[in-house]
């Protein structure tokens, strides 16, 4: 678990102060930041950055690569004779799944890929904070870094994955784009139905996804809230709809979702997206509630997709997906490869 974490408007303005104490002679804080934030001073300067620290902003254009992580690190280490005094991710899903990565190779060695699985990782990660700035991921609280690698997109789940503090501050996700938020909401909501679902349920994760599951419904289909109002309780959503799947498991959207992005580069949120959407047959009630919100927003969801895929891109989207050994478990159960087949797969694949 995440053992540090303050909540409220404003409450970025505490981060100079929370990372004070952590501070080691010579050696730098590094800010992850995303690089929408490029032109925002005023974001910039109440960062304060001191000594040596150093900003990375980062594009999320794209989601984040093993490759990208063993980049960064190398950077770091050259630059740098001590080892930082920390990192800390300021963006969405992708820069704070960064942060993680980065933080975990700077203590072990080899490339991030090596690390892709679960519980892998030897030594405990450079301390490391996360700022969320858009709020459905869950990556603030998971205790996973979601990478594309050379050969499979995977977490590397680890105990020393988490972050050891959080700031939630829903006023920094103030200015994201109507469909992003959308898209990003609905991953939470897409975490609460797959883990509620799951055969993998235990009580402590139910609480936490029945919270979410609530909170999302207030947020998206009743429409009485204020905007504040709404960036707060997205944000609480985010945080227990990340706090279920972490003692469960997510399913079947996540685990064709990953195969989208693999082969398509199709990102996580909209990818969850234009999976869910055609998943009624698994997820009935989700599903029902989905098309009533993506109705009430009038968001647009990608259609045809898969279309146009070559027959060896299908096939590797089919295999990206089935490799997810323990989504499928969770969603369908042990006999999980009688009722998924890569005849059906193929077959909901062609209709996104
Ligand atoms: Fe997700």
């Amino acid at each position: 678990m995440v053992p540090k974490v303050v909540f409220g408007r404003g409450c970025f303005d505490q981060l100079p102060s929370i990372l004070a104490p952590q501070r080691k002679d010579k050696a730098p804080f590094i800010y992850l930041v995303d690089d929408v934030f490029k032109e925002n001073e005023e974001l910039i300067n109440r960062m304060n950055l001191r000594f040596n620290d150093k900003l990375i902003f980062v594009s999320a254009e794209e989601e984040p690569k093993t490759e990208q992580v063993d980049t960064i690190v190398k950077n770091i280490k050259s630059e740098f004779t001590y080892r930082p005094s920390g990192i800390i991710g300021v963006g969405g899903g992708s820069i704070l799944d960064l942060s993680k990565a980065v933080s975990i190779m700077l203590t072990n060695k080899g490339s991030a890929s090596d690390y892709q699985g679960w519980d892998l990782v030897k030594n405990k990660a450079v301390y490391h904070v996360g700022v969320p700035t858009i709020s459905g991921t869950g990556a603030e609280v998971s205790r996973t870094t979601v990478l594309t690698g050379p050969e499979k997109k995977l977490g590397i789940n680890s105990d020393f994955t988490p972050f050891d503090q959080v700031v939630l501050d829903p006023d920094l996700t103030v200015g994201v784009p109507k469909n992003q938020w959308f898209y990003t909401g609905m991953d939470c909501f897409i975490h609460c139905v797959e883990s509620l679902n799951g055969t993998f349920l235990n009580e402590f994760s139910k609480s936490y996804g029945e919270k979410a599951y609530d909170l999302c419904k207030e947020i998206f289909m009743n429409g009485n809230l204020t905007e504040v109002e709404s960036r707060g309780k997205l944000m609480m959503a985010s945080w227990h709809g990340g706090m279920s799947i972490a003692y469960s498991q997510v399913g079947v959207a996540h685990a064709m979702s990953y195969g989208l992005s693999y082969v398509l580069g199709t990102k996580h949120g909209v990818g969850n997206c234009i999976v869910f959407d055609h998943l009624e047959e698994y997820y009935p009630e989700g599903v029902r509630l989905f098309k009533e919100m993506k109705e009430y927003h009038n968001i647009d969801i990608p259609q045809g997709i898969c279309g146009n895929l070559t027959d060896y891109q299908m096939e590797t989207m089919i295999d990206i997906a089935l490799s997810l050994v323990p989504l499928w478990e969770n969603a369908l159960g042990e006999d999980w490869e009688q009722k998924m087949t890569r005849d059906k797969l193929k077959e909901l694949y062609l209709k996104m």
